[in-house]
């Protein structure tokens, strides 16, 4: 019960890592307002965790007045805000030559322009609980794949927001801005989409060591286990940190040239 009757809002909960961030959060005692594009699959996690503890919300969040719209939901749902997690994200490929401009702006759109303004909603009732922030942003924020461009931008600049806002708002509001990087885990989005991107069907289970020392990438839950941490008073007054979550340091790395990053050619 380490986030007992703490009230939460985790954007893009219907799946994925902020499934089951929203999973935890109810384990360890909060009310969470779920939120996503997808309505059948809120509907599904709605029923798993029980309407005492969660409700739904399913809007787009570039849609003008969507944040203040889901931080309301959570005020009259359940009467004030602890925290936001900023997990919602355009997960989408597009490098230099295919990226247009409306592309680009759809990518900053969500995945930087609306936390920020989820913060700005929230920031009224934040401050009064002297709460939270987490955004999920991503290792790729520090250079990123390259077909990854418009995607690896905007985490690199919610992870500048968030050492901005960390200082900033910790300072006049006594709300904490933190930031979890995750490395590769294996979602169900994730799974079809890196098929979609010409891996093979079981792409997942043969994954060369050099990105999965462990034989496997990450799971959800071990992203929400530490979101937990950073929701939490635990973290007491730490904020504008970031913290990579992968099985390999990222910062710095030379991974090794040896046979399992460069095969042999076949004679
Ligand atoms: N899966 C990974 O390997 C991985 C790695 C690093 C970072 N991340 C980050 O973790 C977070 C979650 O990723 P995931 O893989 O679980 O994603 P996912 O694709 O499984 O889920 C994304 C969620 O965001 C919601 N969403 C997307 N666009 C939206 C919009 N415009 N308005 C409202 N909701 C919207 C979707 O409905 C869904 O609930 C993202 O911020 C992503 O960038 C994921």
């Amino acid at each position: 019960m380490r986030l007992k009757d703490k009230v939460i809002i985790v954007t893009g909960s219907t799946t994925g890592i902020g499934k089951a961030i929203a999973q935890r959060c109810v384990a360890e005692g909060a009310r969470v307002v779920l939120h996503g594009l997808e309505q059948d699959l809120g509907e599904q996690v709605v029923n798993a965790l029980g309407k005492a503890n969660v409700t739904l919300h399913i809007e787009d969040l570039v849609v003008e007045g969507a944040a203040q719209r889901l931080v309301d939901v959570a005020i009259t749902a359940f009467g004030k805000l602890d925290a936001i997690v900023n997990n919602a994200a355009l997960v989408a490929s597009s490098d230099i030559h295919s990226t247009d401009l409306p592309f680009f702006r759809k990518v900053l759109e969500v995945n930087t322009i609306a936390p920020f303004a989820l913060i700005k909603a929230a920031l009224p009732h934040l401050s009064k609980t002297r709460g939270s922030v987490l955004n999920i942003g991503s290792v790729n924020a520090y250079s990123g794949e390259p077909n990854l461009l418009p995607y690896s931008i905007s985490k690199g600049a919610l992870m500048t927001m968030t050492r901005n806002l960390g200082d900033t708002l910790h300072r006049e509001s006594g709300v904490r801005v933190n930031q979890i990087n995750p490395g590769w885990v294996l979602t169900e989005k994730e799974i079809q989409r890196k098929r979609e991107h010409g891996l093979p069907d079981d792409w997942y289970k043969q994954i060369p060591n050099v990105f999965a020392p462990a034989g496997r990438i990450l799971f959800p839950e071990e992203i929400a286990a530490s979101a937990v941490y950073w929701l939490s008073d635990e973290s007491g007054p730490v904020s504008g940190q970031v913290l990579d979550l992968e099985q390999h340091p990222f910062i710095g790395r030379n991974p090794p040239k040896d046979s399992n990053t460069i095969p042999r050619k076949k004679s």
